[in-house]
C-alpha cells in the first residue's frame, strides 16, 4: 500500500507514468525492511535506477545524478522510517530561493514557481529565529499529482504538497508554513509512538501560527486559527466529544480492538494539541519566554524520539516557579486530563485579535441565515476585497447555520460567483458542503467535479459523509462518484470511503 503507481492519465500531464511513496504513519514497512516505528532513527543512502526520461527525487540531504539514469541519495541526519520518501516521474525544477526550489511536472512548473517564488526563504529565516538552526540543508517543495491524499507531507529536505495549493494567489501558503514547522517539531523532535501524534502536530500547529504571526500579523493568524477551531468543532460534533480518539494520548494496540495509527489522523491532535501548547504558553504568560522555551526544547531533544511525559517534565524543569505552583494539577486543567480525557479543550487561546476580520463575516452569515432576506443590508457588504480565509470563515458560519431557509443558498450562489464558482480548493470544499447540507440539487455537479479533480483525504471524506447522510439522490451521487474515481484515490482514502458507504472497507 505504500508505493503508489500512477498511470499517465492519473498525472497532470497525462503523458508518462509516475510513482510516489507515502510513509506516514506505518506504510514504509511495505517499501523497505525497517524498524517501522518513529522511536528509531537512522541515516540512509539509496541508489535508484529509473527509465530514460524520468527523474528520481528523495527526502535526502544530497542528490547526485550518475550515468545510466542512476540517482544516488544520502540522508546524513538521523530520521525515523516514516520520513523516507521517493518520487519517480517526469518532473522538473525551478529555483524559488537561495536554498529552495519547486519540483513539478513540466506543465505545472510555471504555476509552481509563480506561486512561491521569493517567499519560502522568509519562512525559513523566521523559523530559525524562533526555533533554532534549520539543520536539513535544502528546503524544496514537490507538487504531487492530484490524487495525493494530503495537503502536505513534511519529508525532510523535500516537502510533498497537493497541487490544490496552486491557487494563483499564495492564499494557501499556511500549508507550506506548517510543513516547514515540522523541520523542528516532528522531524527533529519526534513523537516516539503514534499514540502521541499530537506531539508532532500540535506543536507544529503552534509553530506554524508563531511564524504566521511574525510574517502576516496577529489578526490574520487568529482568523486562520478560528477556521481551525471550526474544523475541530465539526469533527467533535461528527464523532461525539467522548470518542476515544478525541484525546491527545491515544491507545494504539494491535488486534480487533486496537486502533490503526492512520485512524488518528483527525482534527484532535492538530487543534486540541494546539490548544494544549497555547495553554502552556498561557501558563508562562510571556511570548518571548515561551519562544525561548520552545527553542531550548528543540535543542534538548533534537534527533530524539520522545513522549509527552518527556515534554511536560522538561517544561516544568525549565520553569521551576510553575512547577512550584503545581500548574500540572490545577483542577480542570490537569496535564493528565489534557492527555487522557476526550472532549473539547478545557482552554482555548484568545483569538479576539482576529475579530476585525471575523466580525464582518459573522454578521454577513447572520444576514444570510435570516428568514426574510434583508437584501439591502446584504448588498451593503462588499466582499470583493476579502481574503480567502475570511471567505472560508464566512462559509463555515453559513454551513453551521445550514440548512438555511428555502431559497437562501440559491440566492447566495447567484450573488457571489467568487464563492460558488471558486477554483480555490478550500472554498470549493466549503461550497460543496453547503450545497449538500442545503440539498441544492442544481449544484450537485460541483461536488462531483471537485471529487474528480483531486483526492485529498480531508476534502474527500467530509463530502462522502455528507452525501451518505443525505437523500437517496446524494447517496446515488456518492456511489456513482466513488466508482468513477476509486482507482485514482490512495488506498487508505479508498478504504475510508468504502467504510462510509458501507462497502466493507478498513475498520
Ligand atoms: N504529516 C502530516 C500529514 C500526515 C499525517 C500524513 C498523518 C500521514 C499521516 C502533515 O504535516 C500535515 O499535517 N498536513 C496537513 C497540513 C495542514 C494542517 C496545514 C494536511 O495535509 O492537511
Ligand atoms: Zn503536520
Amino acid at each position: 500500500p505504500q508505493v503508489c503507481w500512477l498511470s499517465p492519465e492519473q498525472t497532470a500531464g497525462k503523458q508518462k507514468p509516475y510513482m510516489y511513496t507515502q510513509g506516514q504513519a506505518v506504510l514504509n514497512r511495505s517499501f523497505f525492511p525497517c524498524f517501522d516505528t518513529p522511536s528509531a532513527k537512522f541515516t540512509y543512502s539509496a541508489t535508484v535506477k529509473v527509465p530514460e526520461g524520468f527523474t528520481a527525487v528523495m527526502s535526502a540531504t544530497s542528490w547526485e545524478k550518475q550515468k545510466d539514469n542512476t540517482f544516488v541519495f544520502k540522508m546524513s541526519q538521523p530520521i525515523p522510517s516514516y520520513l523516507i520518501a521517493l518520487v519517480v516521474g517526469d518532473i522538473v525544477s525551478a529555483d524559488v530561493g537561495p536554498r529552495s526550489r519547486v519540483w513539478a511536472e513540466p506543465c505545472l512548473i510555471e504555476a509552481a514557481k509563480k506561486e512561491y517564488d521569493g517567499v519560502i526563504e522568509e519562512f525559513l529565516v523566521v523559523g530559525e529565529k524562533l526555533f533554532g538552526p534549520y539543520v536539513w540543508g535544502r528546503y524544496d517543495i514537490l507538487f504531487m499529482p492530484p490524487s495525493f491524499p494530503f495537503g502536505g507531507m513534511e519529508n525532510p529536505c523535500l516537502t510533498f504538497v497537493t497541487p490544490c495549493l496552486l491557487a494563483g494567489d499564495r492564499s494557501l501558503v499556511d500549508v507550506i508554513i506548517h510543513e516547514i514547522s515540522h523541520s523542528w517539531f516532528g522531524n527533529l523532535v519526534t513523537n516516539a509512538t503514534w499514540g502521541e501524534f499530537w506531539l508532532n502536530e500540535g506543536f507544529t500547529m503552534y509553530a506554524q501560527r508563531r511564524i504566521s504571526t511574525e510574517v502576516y500579523g496577529l489578526p490574520y493568524t487568529c482568523l486562520e486559527a478560528a477556521t481551525g477551531r471550526a474544523l475541530l468543532r465539526q469533527h467533535m460534533d461528527a464523532t461525539g466529544e467522548d470518542h476515544p480518539l478525541n484525546k491527545l494520548r491515544v491507545v494504539i494496540e494491535p488486534g480487533l480492538w486496537g486502533v490503526n495509527p492512520d485512524d488518528t489522523y483527525n482534527e484532535t491532535p492538530y487543534e486540541k494539541g494546539y490548544c494544549f501548547v497555547s495553554y502552556l504558553a498561557h501558563l508562562v504568560g510571556n511570548q518571548s519566554k515561551f519562544d525561548a522555551f520552545l527553542q531550548a526544547y528543540v535543542n534538548r531533544f533534537k534527533f530524539q524520539s520522545i513522549t509527552a511525559d518527556d515534554t511536560l517534565e522538561f517544561f516544568l524543569e525549565y520553569f521551576p516557579e510553575l512547577k512550584e505552583k503545581g500548574v500540572d494539577s490545577i483542577p480542570g486543567f490537569e496535564f493528565d486530563r489534557w492527555l487522557n480525557t476526550p472532549g473539547w479543550p478545557p482552554y482555548l487561546p484568545d483569538l479576539s485579535p482576529g475579530q476585525q476580520l471575523m466580525k464582518p463575516a459573522d454578521e454577513l452569515a447572520e444576514l444570510w441565515a435570516a428568514d426574510g432576506l434583508n437584501m439591502e443590508a446584504i448588498e451593503a457588504v462588499d466582499i470583493t476585497g476579502w481574503r480567502t480565509y475570511q471567505l472560508v470563515y464566512f462559509l463555515d458560519q453559513v454551513l453551521q447555520k445550514s440548512p438555511l431557509p428555502e431559497g437562501n443558498v440559491k440566492r447566495l450562489s447567484k450573488m457571489y460567483p467568487k464563492i460558488s464558482k471558486a477554483q480555490n480548493a478550500e472554498l470549493r470544499l466549503r461550497w460543496c458542503q453547503i450545497v449538500l447540507k442545503n440539498n441544492l440539487e442544481a449544484e450537485f455537479s460541483k461536488v462531483k467535479d471537485f471529487l474528480h479533480s483531486q483526492g485529498k483525504q480531508k476534502y474527500t471524506l467530509p463530502l462522502y459523509r455528507a452525501m451518505w447522510g443525505g437523500s437517496e439522490t446524494t447517496r446515488a451521487l456518492a456511489m456513482e462518484t466513488f466508482s468513477a474515481t476509486a482507482p485514482q484515490l490512495h488506498v487508505n482514502v479508498q478504504n475510508y470511503v468504502k467504510k462510509i458507504l458501507g462497502l466493507g472497507g478498513a475498520e
